[in-house]
């Protein structure tokens, strides 16, 4: 079998085509757009190059967005007097702090900083929990975006046997939890996993977001499943590829998402999702 493509890039431009049409319409009936405050701290360039793509999505769906880059030397106090600013602000539905950060500054100190409803990324505890009470709101965007993708192609994933490796906070824990909620029997692998080949081996669906290049290779992949390929690993020669050996498990796989063109882009999608959620869940407050 050859594996058909799950073009993330296209999915995801029909996406902000879509969402910028529901943001005139609000901004025609007299509403303010959508605004979302985006983060930068320090100059990591791989960061930079993420938050200029989200700021570019923004700009086509005609979202507003407000940059705050910030000096690598910020204290934790700094940012977290900047966010509560922003939670503070009701001219601003979404907060995106981009990471890594800094070593003098916590994530989760930071993460949970952010008001739950302005939370677009989804990695606030409180809004990974609803997931996990099958009651999600604003939820993680890779996971969503994955799911946006994987849906396009199986209306009805109950039943189906799905494997996630890696189990980060950002990725790995709430697509289990998205998978789960469509009805999936879900294992979730993590670096202890002794016996990863089998399972891929059962999977009908097969998740990979661990960061390491190849390291799922394409004999593991049972024939017919289809992969979505988290990772984005630059490799010595400046090449970009996944976490998933593509070109054999692309002749096993009855769909896999490409690197780049994949999931990245849904996840500039799910945020900008996100970002309008939040503008409606303003408008009712
Ligand atoms: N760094 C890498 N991916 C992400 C993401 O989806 N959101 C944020 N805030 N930082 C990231």
């Amino acid at each position: 079998m050859t594996a058909q493509i799950l073009d993330g890039k296209a999915l995801s431009e029909r996406i902000v085509d879509e969402l910028r049409q529901q943001v005139d319409a609000l901004v025609a009936s007299g509403k303010r757009a959508p605004a979302l405050a985006v983060i930068l701290v320090g100059d990591d360039p791989a960061s930079a190059i993420y938050v200029r793509n989200k700021k570019r999505a923004c700009e086509r769906a005609d979202v507003r967005s407000v940059s705050h880059d910030l000096p690598a030397s910020t204290s934790q106090a700094e940012l977290l007097a900047l966010i509560d600013k922003l939670n503070d602000d009701p001219e601003v539905d979404g907060i995106l702090v981009q990471m890594p950060l800094p070593p003098q500054i916590e994530p989760e100190t930071v993460i949970e900083r952010i008001h739950p409803d302005k939370d677009v990324d989804g990695f606030h505890p409180y809004n990974i929990g609803r997931l996990a009470v099958r009651m999600p709101t604003l939820r993680s965007c890779t996971p969503m975006g994955v799911m946006t993708l994987l849906k396009s192609v199986h209306s009805d994933m109950r039943g189906m046997n799905a494997l996630v490796v890696g189990a980060s906070n950002h990725v790995g824990r709430p697509m289990g939890l998205e998978l789960l909620m469509a009805g999936c029997t879900v294992t979730t692998a993590n670096s202890q996993t002794r016996n990863l080949p089998v399972l891929a081996l059962q999977a009908d669906i097969v998740v990979v977001a661990v960061g390491r290049p190849n390291l799922v290779k394409g004999e593991w992949i049972k024939e017919g499943a289809t992969v979505a390929d988290v990772g984005i690993n630059r490799l010595p020669d400046g090449r970009i590829c996944g976490d998933v050996e593509y070109a054999v498990a692309a002749e096993r796989a009855a769909w896999i998402t490409p690197v780049p063109g994949g999931v990245g882009p849904m996840t500039v999608a799910s945020l900008l999702q996100n970002t309008l959620q939040a503008y409606e869940i303003h408008q009712k407050a």
